[in-house]
């Protein structure tokens, strides 16, 4: 019934074109729609949450570790329920990454706590023989940078309309209410900690990044 089509080269390729081009569309159409709902109860990361993701971004942790549980038994058994895409909403940029070298992060904050974090992060093999996670202790001394996870949130805000400060959802307020707010939620993660040298910083008003990177994957559910 087509054989004229294929002695048609033009109209044969635009053919071929109009069929893969709707096969693709069908596929990929309601991802992006799923991809800019977030699921029920997500809330935006606080300033402090941010400014640690920051530091997994400065620091490459996403070069060995992924977040992104896939649906098989052998990884929910272990990380817990597969991720699902309304889980991203609020991150930018996603850090699924491609290589894991360590572990999936995407639920770390379900099993891990404030001084295990502590612990690994000042000397992996203390807590996980054999680890070769590098350690992080610059992180200890070395100040989060909270003006520019404020300046972050301030713009997803105004640009992508991330519901900060709508009823019910993560507070983002003023500067200097947003400050305050990033040294509450520091001083109590402090209070978990053993280094004495980061709980005088948080008492005088710092904010070390071993702090906010505990901060963001405390959050991380
Ligand atoms: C060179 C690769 C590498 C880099 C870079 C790296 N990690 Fe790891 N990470 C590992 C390995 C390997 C393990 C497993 C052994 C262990 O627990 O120490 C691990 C384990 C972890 C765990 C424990 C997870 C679990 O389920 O037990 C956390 C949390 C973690 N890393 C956080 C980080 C953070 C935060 C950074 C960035 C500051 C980072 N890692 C950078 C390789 C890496």
């Amino acid at each position: 019934m087509f054989h004229w089509l294929e002695k048609q080269p033009f109209l044969f390729s635009v053919g071929v074109f109009l069929v893969i081009a709707f096969a693709g569309l069908i596929e990929i159409v309601p991802d992006f729609a799923q991809a800019s709902r977030p699921i029920a109860g997500k809330q935006p990361y606080t300033v402090l949450q941010l400014a640690g993701r920051h530091v997994y971004i400065k620091d490459s942790c996403n070069a060995c570790h992924s977040q992104l549980i896939r649906p098989f038994k052998s990884e929910t058994d272990r990380y817990g329920p597969y991720s699902l895409s309304g889980e991203y909403a609020y991150d930018r940029p996603f850090l699924w990454g491609s290589k894991r070298t360590g572990p999936d992060l995407h639920r770390v904050g379900e099993y891990r706590t404030t001084d295990w974090h502590e612990n690994h992060m000042w000397e992996p093999t203390s807590v996980v023989p054999g680890s070769i996670m590098p350690s992080y202790k610059h992180m200890f001394t070395q100040n989060a940078d909270i003006e520019t996870a404020y300046a972050e949130a301030l713009t997803v805000k105004k640009v992508f309309n991330v519901p900060y400060d709508k009823e019910g959802f993560t507070k983002l307020g003023s500067w200097e209410e947003a400050k305050q707010s990033a040294l509450e939620e520091a001083k109590a993660i402090a209070a978990d900690m053993k280094n004495q040298d980061v709980k005088d910083a948080v008492a005088r008003g710092e904010i070390p990044e071993i702090v906010a990177i505990i901060a963001y994957m405390n959050g991380l559910h």
